[in-house]
């Protein structure tokens, strides 16, 4: 037997609490019983945005509520701002151009944030833009992007639409106090549930949009679940099972604290990545790190698909590859969701194990010890 350790960046470990609580006789959607519990998880999902508005819970991955942004507040031939840094930007690409959008991307290297007075700059060039998406933390890149300052650019021009996936319960993203118009993300990174579930909420002005706005939609067409949601329903059978977890999960996350779950988070990622200093190793993103996982490059010469290969067969743990141009060149260690201070330390003495096995002069300790001296804070 070889132990299982999940620490890529989603899908996430998942408690036993909500396991349990998903673990239940299937009852049906349109009872009383379905609409307590998805009403009751409704409201702590608006604790979790930051705002006074709906946060919608749709059965779907993250990319279909990415798609409900794009399709609901958009109208054919309109131009929007692309912020492309990494695969999740690509996927706002893709989807503003299944939609017949007009895209303006602007490309961001991969491991950067995005400047916000290049996005001013774009904005000044291109003044008949009317949103601007991007992601508040690029997970492919392990990078955050600085999307408050941008909302100062936005609040009065484009709708903002960030794609907060390892973002939203990994840190703060009040959407309200930041004018953040549309917050999407998914259930399996730091809700600590499986794939499945698609959450979206909007500011006041982008629910007007969605009054004008052409594009087509059915399935993912938000006006209609909100009118449904309202009345602790959905407009289609929800994924009843996970409404339940997602209660479970909402409820682990009030009783530790918001606060102090991004402390964890942030504590947990500056850990990983001194111990990676450490160990001579450099990362990906050292300017703006995600505190949901840690890009690190590796020394020349290591096949990264082998080297995790050989963490996923030999020690049973899963981490994350390199994605396109950074295939086989970096891990990704994540630390979103239900992962701990000695989870860290697992991924660390692993780290160090597999890169003495092949080859590289590592001593034994000096990344652990790294990452213990940030950790012992959460002892004090
Ligand atoms: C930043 C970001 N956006 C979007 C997605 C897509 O979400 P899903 O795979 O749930 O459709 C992911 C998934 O990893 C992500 O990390």
């Amino acid at each position: 037997m070889i132990k299982q350790y999940l620490l890529a960046p989603g899908p996430t470990p998942i408690p036993n609490e909500v396991v349990r609580a998903m673990d239940q006789t299937m009852i049906h959607h349109r009872t009383p019983q379905f609409s307590k519990a998805f009403a009751e998880a409704r409201e702590e999902l608006k604790a979790l945005f930051g705002t006074k508005n709906d946060v919608l819970v749709l059965a779907s991955s993250g990319t279909g509520a990415m798609e409900a942004a794009v399709a609901n507040l958009f109208s054919p031939g309109e131009k929007v701002l692309v912020v492309n840094g990494g695969k999740f930007g690509e996927r706002w690409m893709q989807i503003s151009q299944a939609f017949g959008l007009e895209v303006v991307q602007l490309k961001v290297e991969w491991g950067k944030a995005v400047k916000p007075d290049v996005i001013e700059n774009h904005l000044k060039v291109y003044p008949d833009i009317q949103g601007v998406l991007i992601q508040a933390s690029e997970t492919s890149t392990t990078t955050l992007h600085p999307v408050r300052e941008i909302a100062q650019l936005t609040r009065n021009g484009p709708l903002l639409i960030v794609d907060g996936v390892t973002a939203v319960g990994v840190l703060p993203v009040p959407m309200d106090d930041w004018n953040i118009d549309v917050l999407v993300t998914g259930s399996q990174k730091a809700l600590m549930l499986p794939p499945g579930l698609g959450f979206i909420a909007l500011s006041d002005r982008a629910w007007g949009r969605t009054e004008k706005a052409k594009l087509p939609r059915f399935y993912l067409d938000l006006r209609l679940e909100r009118k449904n949601q309202q009345k602790g329903s959905t407009a289609f059978t929800p994924a009843v099972s996970l409404i339940f977890g997602l209660r479970a999960s909402l409820q682990m996350m009030r009783e530790e604290g918001l606060e102090r779950v991004y402390a964890r988070h942030e504590r947990l990622a500056r850990a990983t990545r001194a111990a990676a200093t450490a160990l001579g190793l450099r990362l990906l993103a050292p300017d703006n790190p995600s505190p949901a996982a840690t890009g690190i490059m590796l020394p020349g010469g290591i096949d990264g698909d082998k080297l995790l290969d050989y963490f996923r067969e030999r020690m049973g743990i899963t981490f994350a590859e390199g994605q396109d141009q950074l295939r086989g060149k970096i891990i990704r260690i994540a630390h979103v969701g239900y992962i701990g201070a000695f989870d860290v330390l697992v991924a660390i003495g692993a780290l160090e194990m597999a890169l003495k096995k092949f080859g590289q002069p590592v001593k034994f300790g000096q990344g652990i010890a790294a990452a213990q001296e940030i950790l012992m804070e959460s002892l004090d």
